[in-house]
């Protein structure tokens, strides 16, 4: 092994094992630097490396290259194997607007049965938002300054009330909760700060997922500092591996939990363990089901559901073509129009069989990336102006090809997604502005339902036009504590024939704002 020096200090005593498995491995380069480095610095490394399974990183570049990368080359072989979702594994909460009772009761009825468990993807990096703390952390501006964790758990606790309600007998929902090592000890921290907003503690469980290295084009693995492995987290799917290694499944099945609604951190609007979207599931005997929007923009960074080769997958933003996503239907409508919105719907029995038989058959997607790293012979810190190297990371939904009954529910955008991805000052999509305008839009919505108006600051009602047009639109401001209100239900005794000033905020200790005149 190049320039390395095994030393008498406490990681120096293992470091010939290691630089022999290393070496063996074709990635000895890792230790270049070991006789620079500080007691503190090289135990760490030999903590990290010892962890690592050199043989299998290397079979997973082997593979993840051999199928022809993600991008164009791969994109290209789709293009004539995609077919869009048929309608009838679909379900609409627009179209079967007489069937949403049902599959609420269904749902309801499941979760009263503590049959239902929500399990957050949170182990993102949240690199395009740019925020040094976990995505879940963030504030975006609403008028109470709740969190997308806030937010999450406080709809949980609203579910667990209303399914108590209605069926008289307690019930939780265990939230699962998957961070990475980057995001895992200020999680933690944050829920105990928050009290587990108002959660059981034993109800919240947090596992972490992998991490794996970045690597050049040659395969090798890159040193973000000398001393330290370019390392991240192995992608949203890496959820299956962990969920084996930190005995989930069998939690699961301990607390008698039979389905599971997985979804991602960052959409504001998320209908967490949503008892439609469940009860549909059920009712049609699936065990995964993908919820899905309609994308009307083909360059809209979401995946698409859709079938290759008659299995279902999802279409990742990343690796279909323009000419594909451009595709239209008779009706006009872009043919790839199941837009992907990150919420799933698995069987605690479908998710066994992952862990146990399927997970290891799943690929890698590559993605080409700049990667800052440490050049080997200079020991220079290199900033990479085009890419010059490779993340491999697994997605959450690339298991859909192993459905026995695989479903898909289309939902309004405007009323469950809303995604949180840039910063503000990026640009003028799904950032924290068009999250909080699109919360309170909801919500201003749900209060004309429920029979509520507004008025301006002369006393006129303003015209009932909630819904946003473009991003320049600015909401009344209105916010509706999850506490309150999962869904826009139970809304009339607050709100019915009266009329409000924006502000209007409406949380368990009542409205706040200035009431006009009952009428
Ligand atoms: C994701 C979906 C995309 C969908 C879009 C909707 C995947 C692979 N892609 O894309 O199809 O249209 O959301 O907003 O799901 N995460 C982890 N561990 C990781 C990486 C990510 O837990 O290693 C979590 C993140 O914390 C986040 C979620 O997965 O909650 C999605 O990650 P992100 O990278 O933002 O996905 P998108 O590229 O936006």
């Amino acid at each position: 092994m190049e320039g390395a020096v095994a030393v008498g200090d406490a990681a120096g005593d293992g470091v010939a094992a290691l630089e022999r498995r290393l070496a063996a491995g074709g990635q000895g380069h890792v230790l270049r630097f070991w006789p620079e480095l500080g007691g503190a610095a090289r135990r760490a490394l030999a903590a990290e490396l010892r962890d690592m399974d050199v043989a299998e990183i290397n079979r997973f570049f082997r593979r993840a290259r051999g199928d022809g990368g993600s991008g164009a080359a791969a994109a290209a072989g789709l293009d004539a194997r995609m077919e869009p979702v048929p309608r009838d594994v679909l379900g609409s909460a627009s179209r079967d607007r007489g069937l949403l009772p049902r599959w609420e009761s269904r749902g309801l009825a499941e979760i009263a049965g503590s049959r239902v468990a929500a399990l957050l993807l949170a182990g993102g990096q949240g690199t395009r938002l740019g925020v040094p703390y976990p995505k879940g952390m963030c504030d975006v501006g609403l008028p109470s300054r709740k969190t997308l964790f806030h937010l999450q758990a406080q709809r949980l606790r609203r579910l667990q009330q209303l399914a108590e309600e209605q069926h008289g007998t307690p019930c939780h929902i265990p939230w699962y909760i998957m961070t990475s090592g980057r995001t895992m000890e200020s999680t933690k921290e944050f829920f105990l700060k928050h009290r587990y907003f108002g959660l059981k503690k034993e109800n919240v469980i947090f596992f972490q997922q992998g991490m794996l290295p970045a690597l050049g084009f040659d395969g090798k693995i890159l040193l973000e500092e000398k001393g330290k492995i370019a390392m991240a987290p192995d992608g949203n799917g890496g959820l299956y591996r962990a969920l084996g290694a930190h005995g989930i499944v069998d939690d699961m099945e301990r607390r008698g939990v039979q389905s599971v609604h997985v979804y991602c951190v960052d959409n504001i609007l998320v209908k967490v363990a949503d008892p439609r979207f469940i009860g549909f599931c059920l009712e049609k005997g699936a065990d995964c089901g993908a919820k899905v929007v309609e994308k009307t923009n083909p360059t809209e960074p979401v995946g698409v559901v859709c079938r290759v080769d008659g299995v279902y997958q999802v279409v990742e933003y990343s690796e279909i073509s323009l000419a594909t996503a451009q595709k239209r239907g008779p009706d006009g409508r872009l043919l790839f129009n199941a837009g992907n919105i990150a919420n799933h719907y698995f069987t605690t029995a479908f998710l066994k069989d992952v862990v146990n038989t399927y997970e290891p058959q799943l690929q890698h997607h590559v993605a080409e990336k700049k990667i800052p790293h440490v050049d080997i012979t200079t020991g220079q810190l290199i900033q990479p102006e085009k890419p010059n190297g490779i993340k491999m990371e697994k997605f959450v939904f690339d298991i859909f090809q192993f459905s026995k009954k695989f479903v898909v529910y289309e939902v309004l955008r405007e009323d469950e997604f809303s995604p949180l991805k840039n910063a503000d000052s990026q640009n003028g999509k799904d950032n924290p502005t068009t999250a909080r305008h699109a919360l309170m839009s909801l919500h201003h919505c749900w209060v004309l339902n429920a029979g509520g108006h507004f008025v301006d600051e002369n006393g006129t009602r303003i015209p009932a036009i909630p819904r946003l047009k473009d991003a320049n639109d600015l909401p009344i401001q209105c916010e509706i504590s999850p506490l309150v209100s999962y869904g826009g239900e139970g809304l009339e005794k607050y709100v019915k024939d009266r009329e409000f000033r924006a502000p209007l905020i409406i949380d368990e200790d009542g409205i706040h704002e200035l009431v006009k005149n009952g009428m």
